[in-house]
């Protein structure tokens, strides 16, 4: 695997592999890999000859008073954990190779609308830094596959319509969660957790799964069923920000007949702020 961190050298890598009528998948990420983004690349490597894999944490997706001075920036421990994988380049831009003009003068890519509700109503500005970085990062790679995971499953729903809206010729693909044993979504931010906080942590799947085993049984009282589950989230020792079921093609409020739900949820704890979110077919 190539650790690439200027644009020229990438562009001539991409020649290479375009020359040889190769198909490129681009996972980015922001680094501190887990078992959740290996999974990435190898769907990845599913649908394309050639995975570059990119680590960049993005400033313009943090809010104030985020985390994006602690974010954990491991490169050295990602770099060893992604030559056990089929990734054929990590490009590491710096900050000036992505936002060459500076963050505040960037170009922005805004999907409007999609944004605005859920994590976006919790973090005003969120999305947008994230479809102008990836925006940026399809631009500098141009790849013809991209992965992102279900966990975040607003932002894959917010690319894939910046995608269909830009007609940019990428195919989006959602890889599903990756989970700890006992359930909980592997995320960079459970290493924020302590011991204590650790073992609450599991009780937002818990929440999930219990919201989806009442969808499958008929249940489509959502008000009660968001509730019920937030009450739980607070008795395990969560702040919960939201837990909401929605249409999961679109995230609009649900009609009792919609044929598949996704019930998502966010709740604070400790130093963490978790997501999660299952899906339901019904
Ligand atoms: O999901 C993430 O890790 C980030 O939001 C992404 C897609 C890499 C953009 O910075």
């Amino acid at each position: 695997m190539k650790i690439i961190a200027d644009k020229h050298e990438l562009r001539e890598q991409l020649a290479e592999w375009r020359r040889e009528h190769e198909h490129i998948a681009i996972v980015p990420t922001m680094g501190n890999l887990h078992a959740g983004h290996v999974s990435l690349v190898d769907i990845a490597r599913e649908h394309a000859e050639r995975v570059v894999v990119t680590v960049f944490v993005n400033p313009t997706q943090f809010g104030a008073g985020e985390d994006f001075d602690s974010y954990p920036r491991t490169i050295d421990k990602d770099k060893r954990r992604l030559k056990k994988t089929p990734a054929d380049v990590l490009f590491v831009p710096g900050v000036e190779t992505v936002y060459p003009f500076g963050t505040e003068q960037a170009t922005r890519v805004v999907v409007p609308g999609l944004t605005e509700h859920l994590c976006g109503a919790f973090r005003p500005g969120h999305f947008d830094g994230v479809t102008t970085v990836v925006a940026r990062l399809f631009a500098l790679v141009q790849p013809d596959v991209a992965v992102f995971g279900q966990k975040d499953y607003q932002q894959q729903l917010v690319i894939r319509r910046m995608v269909d809206d830009l007609n940019l010729p990428i195919t989006i693909r959602t890889a599903p969660t990756v989970r700890e044993a006992d359930g909980l979504a592997m995320s960079s931010r459970n290493a924020y957790l302590d011991a204590a906080e650790r073992r609450c942590a599991p009780a937002l799947y818990e929440c999930l799964r219990n919201i989806k085993g009442q969808l499958l049984a008929g249940s489509r009282d959502f008000d009660v069923l968001e509730k019920s589950a937030a009450e739980a989230l607070a008795t395990a020792g969560l702040a919960p920000e939201y837990v909401a079921i929605r249409s999961a093609e679109d995230l609009a409020e649900p009609a009792p007949n919609c044929a598949k739900f996704v019930a998502l949820a966010a709740a604070r704890l400790g130093q963490a702020r978790l997501i999660d979110n299952v899906v339901v077919d019904a």
